[in-house]
């Protein structure tokens, strides 16, 4: 399987893009690694990568919406606090799993980063990032 990256993926706030260009590329090779049966190092640089993009790319977004009072923090906050917790599960279930079960938690956590681009990135990320690019256009034409 691989994953193809679409322009209605945009939320056309920049640096949002950029980064979840960035989780795209990753995502897309830990699944190909999935397919191709050597995902374990591969996780392992997933993993890294995450813990990075928990700490930019979550805190960056919350503190937009808090800037800009987003209506639907909480909500959004929510999935991210999910997703960490999930990210922290799989990494412990791949780190302590035998050998045996090793393939069912890869597909655990590339089924999770999927379901991260598209029930979180494409779907509320997307009017986050809308709605955020229109407040700062309008702090921008006030200054
Ligand atoms: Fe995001
Ligand atoms: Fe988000």
């Amino acid at each position: 399987m691989t994953l193809e990256w679409k322009k209605d993926f945009l939320t056309g706030l920049y640096w949002q893009d950029e980064q979840h260009k960035e989780l795209f590329k990753r995502a897309d090779r830990f699944v190909r690694a999935v397919d191709e049966r050597h995902a374990a190092l591969e996780a392992l640089e997933l993993f890294a990568f995450l813990d990075e993009y928990i700490v930019t790319h979550l805190d960056a977004e919350e503190q937009a919406m808090t800037t800009h009072n987003y209506p639907a923090v909480i909500e959004h906050l929510a999935e991210h606090t999910a997703f960490i917790e999930d990210v922290a599960r799989l990494k412990k279930q791949l780190t302590t799993t035998n050998a045996a079960d090793c393939s069912i938690a890869l597909s655990a956590l590339s089924t999770r980063v999927c379901d991260w681009f598209f029930d979180h990135i494409t779907t509320v990320d997307k009017e986050m990032g809308e709605f955020i690019r229109k407040a700062e256009a309008r702090t921008r034409a006030k200054a």
